[in-house]
């Protein structure tokens, strides 16, 4: 029996966990981590403990969806003490650098007053001496850059903070994780490897090449109290496998949210993979199992969770030759470096491409566009549209650019010209700038200026100049977090009157009575590129 092979079930959810929180891509920088242990997870923690029923109704109640609460009905308060304390004992040094960064912020918001910043870097408090350069932008506000590469190689970025947590997924519904840690459970195997791990490959390798149980077991190093529920993870019956194109050319696959492969006889690249896996749902979906075994390029378009995410990464990074990101802005608190992120989490081969750069590959290119707002006007660069040309076709990526000033899209018409078709989000309510970021900043901001600065895409009158702007014949409205699989990350759930529903039908109406194509992508979709003039027919 310990010789039959088996594969690794396509529906076994696999978590990463940051200290036992769902681990994202802020979670990785030690900065960024320490200011989010302190200011969201520590404070979310100890808001549980002391009113755990509040949490428990908080996270029923509609309009609280993505709130900073606990959904464990209320009934873990012990556990969730332990894992505050814990994590107070264990990660001293994660508690020391987010205070450091509190007062050196303190200190240039009180002594830099756009006289040389030389006298002050004695006031630098000491876990971040030499790890920051203090500077001014040219109204004399005062800033720090952190020297990144250099505090990955610290004591304040610990892998051991990492692990992944293996359980049976059975439908969509889960907790939101930014505000639920994961606790340990009868139901679900704690893996402790750090993201990097070569074994993570070896593991996800599974869906598709079986071994004996015998392998896997020392492979996973299974102590015998989780041999049953490791064993129940696994199956000999092989995955129901990808169906390639078949010779019919240029093809894209929409699999939820912002989520695209676009596949030629040539090329497969892949746009900010986030998927589902494999169970009985209503809704019909491509999952893991729809990606073939390998991928030429994974394009991140920016460094939000609904688009970098680990969970789906990991499972899928031995298959991927290239990850292709944004540049970041060198340093930024709020702008972490991306190609540091993937790197450090395992990933090889990450080009860092700038605005207006391309890249050929067979018979296309990749080239990066600007792209504006989304991220509560605070300083982020790691942002980008993709104009992929393939064949004779153009496609547009847009994912959440919001197109807050046309003139860019004139600008960038005169450079690149008509474009066939475009994705663009629509998420145009957003939410406001703390719901993400707060925990970077180290004084509390206003209310309304909070709710002034959101984390917004394009509304109609916005996609409508960009659609006009680049004569687009096909508009693919995307990226909305419609899908049911996205709630644990999104958070999302729209009614007819919801903003974002709104303004994305005014667009398809505005679209259809012009003669051009569009649609809101729900689920999941196929087209072919090579019978354009059919190409609605066959759409699922
Ligand atoms: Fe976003
Ligand atoms: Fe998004």
């Amino acid at each position: 029996m310990d010789h039959d092979l088996l594969y690794l079930r396509p529906n076994i959810q696999v978590e990463p966990l940051f200290d036992y929180w769902y681990a994202w891509s802020h979670l990785i920088p030690p900065a960024t981590a320490a200011r989010n242990v302190t200011e969201r997870h520590f404070k979310i923690m100890d808001s549980y403990i002391n009113a755990p029923q509040v949490h428990a109704n908080a996270v029923k109640n509609p309009k609280l969806l993505g709130g900073p609460f606990i959904d464990y009905d209320g009934k873990r308060v012990e556990d969730i003490r332990n894992l505050r304390n814990q994590t107070k004992q264990m990660r001293p040094q994660l508690i020391e650098l987010s205070d450091a960064i509190a007062s050196l912020d303190e200190i240039l918001r009180t002594r830099a007053k756009g006289f040389s910043l030389q006298p002050l870097y004695n006031l630098v408090p000491d876990p971040l001496k030499g790890y920051v350069e203090l500077v001014y932008d040219l109204n004399h506000h005062p800033s720090f850059r952190i020297i990144e590469p250099l505090l990955y190689e610290s004591r304040y970025y610990d892998r051991s903070t990492q692990s992944l947590m293996l359980s049976v997924s059975t439908g969509d519904e889960r907790p939101f994780v930014l505000s639920t840690p994961r606790l340990e459970s009868e139901t679900h195997f704690h893996l402790r490897l750090p993201f990097d791990h070569e074994i993570i490959d070896e593991l996800f390798r599974l869906k598709s090449v079986p071994r004996s149980w015998g392998e896997i077991k020392e492979m996973l190093n299974v102590p015998e109290s989780s041999e049953r529920l490791v064993r129940s993870f696994l199956t000999p019956d092989p995955p129901a496998g990808y169906a390639p194109s078949q010779g019919r050319g240029i093809r894209w696959r929409y699999f939820g949210h912002a989520c695209v492969l676009l596949e030629s006889r040539e090329t497969t690249i892949l746009f900010d993979p986030v998927l589902s896996y494999t169970y009985g749902s209503d809704v019909p979906r491509y999952t893991y199992e729809d990606l073939p075994d390998s991928i030429d390029y994974v394009v991140i378009t920016h460094n939000h969770q609904d688009h970098v995410l680990f969970e789906t990464i990991l499972q899928i990074r031995h298959k991927v030759k290239n990850f292709i990101v944004p540049i970041s802005s060198g340093g930024f608190l709020q702008d972490p470096s991306l190609k540091l992120v993937l790197k450090q989490i395992g990933c090889k081969n990450v080009i860092e491409m700038d605005q207006m750069e391309s890249l050929d590959f067979g018979n296309g290119s990749i080239t990066l566009l600007p792209f504006l707002g989304e991220h509560s006007d605070l300083n982020v660069r790691c942002k980008a549209a993709h104009l992929v040309r393939i064949g004779k076709h153009s496609l547009l990526f847009a994912a959440d650019s919001c197109n807050m000033e046309p003139r860019l899209y004139e600008h960038l018409h005169r450079e690149v010209g008509d474009i066939d078709a475009i994705f663009l989000g629509m998420e145009c309510d957003g939410a406001p700038l703390s719901w993400l970021y707060g925990p970077l900043l180290t004084k509390k901001i206003e209310r309304a200026m909070d709710e002034s600065r959101r984390l917004a895409g394009s509304n109609f009158d916005q996609a409508i100049r960009i659609i006009d702007q680049f004569n687009c014949r096909e508009v693919y409205i995307y990226a909305m977090g419609q899908e049911p699989w996205l709630g644990y990350i999104m958070s999302i759930k729209y009614t007819d009157q919801s903003r974002p529903i709104i303004e994305s039908n005014k667009l398809i109406e505005e679209c259809s009575a012009r003669g051009v194509f569009a649609e809101r992508l729900f689920g999941k979709k196929e087209v072919y590129l090579e019978s354009v003039n059919q190409i609605h027919s066959v759409g699922l």
